[in-house]
């Protein structure tokens, strides 16, 4: 694919889903996403899980609500695509062979470029969906080679960094975030990797079958690669975060004249990451 070597426009998609109305919540984030004059952008980002709602009861009813790759949602996020000629992500719970994954789509016109089964469960997802066995991906797009996390692979560094090796200039990470020091933690992220990160959380509250109550932070946002907060939404409310950036700024990994903080790694001596 031929890359634009110029400014981008990203939206980040901050929704609060009603639990178990996939339609509806579709048909709100369209508004969010093409209420505006001119919707045209290159990266949409939508939350993890963001049309069916995060608390589940049983793996029966995340079966219940979960997708093939090619089933409504990515019908919904194809048209997205076509309406924005964005390159679209988005997080759904995905039929696979033995369960649901915890899944990501990232969608292009009518092409699905790449999916993602989260690897790191958080918390009670372990009880619900498959783990991931796949890397990370990385995947070329019109705009550079964008990399995709879910929520709670941000707390391995391991997981950007592998993104980052692997050449990704910007990194879509859709969320459903409850614990606190994420947003500030992804800063750090974004600048031991020199990577724009697009981080699209949820609001709202969840508790459902008797369970200690869920309270979604919000606060998605755009990372600089050297830690600027590029934009930031509220932690209460539904919002639409668009900004521009440059991918090629998280090219270099310099951050002095004889220091590449890429090319200094001393892989052959972090052995205990090894085990
Ligand atoms: C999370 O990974 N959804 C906290």
């Amino acid at each position: 694919m031929q890359h634009q070597r110029k400014k981008i426009t990203i939206a980040v998609v901050q929704n609060q889903p009603e639990f178990g109305h996939p339609e509806k919540n579709r048909e709100s984030v369209a508004r969010q996403v093409l209420g505006r004059p001119d919707p045209s952008a290159n990266l949409i980002v939508l939350p993890e899980l963001f049309a069916t709602g995060y608390q589940f009861d049983s793996p029966a009813e995340v079966a219940d609500l979960a997708e093939p790759e090619d089933g409504p949602t990515f019908r919904f996020l194809s048209e997205i695509s076509s309406k924005t000629g964005a390159v679209v992500v988005a997080g759904l719970p995905i039929k696979r062979d033995r369960g649901t994954a915890n899944g990501a789509l990232v969608v292009y016109g009518k092409k699905l470029l790449t999916s993602y089964d989260k690897i790191h469960l958080f918390d009670e997802e372990r009880d619900f969906f498959l783990e991931g066995t796949r890397p990370l991906p990385v995947v070329e797009t019109p705009f550079g080679p964008l990399g995709l996390m879910i929520c709670f692979d941000w707390l391995f560094p391991e997981a950007l960094r592998s993104l980052a090796l692997s050449g990704a200039l910007v990194v879509a990470h859709p969320s459903n975030w409850v614990l606190p020091f994420g947003p500030q933690g992804m800063i750090l992220r974004s600048v031991e990797n020199r990577v724009f990160t697009v981080t699209a959380n949820r609001t709202g509250r969840e508790e459902r079958g008797g369970r200690a109550p869920l309270t979604f932070i919000g606060q998605s946002q755009i990372i600089g690669p050297r830690g600027d907060i590029i934009a930031r939404a509220p932690s209460d409310s539904p919002a639409l975060l668009v900004a521009e950036v440059e991918p090629e700024e998280a090219l270099s990994k310099k951050v002095s004249s004889r220091s590449d903080f890429f090319e200094q790694r001393r892989p052959g001596l972090y052995t205990s990451l090894l085990d």
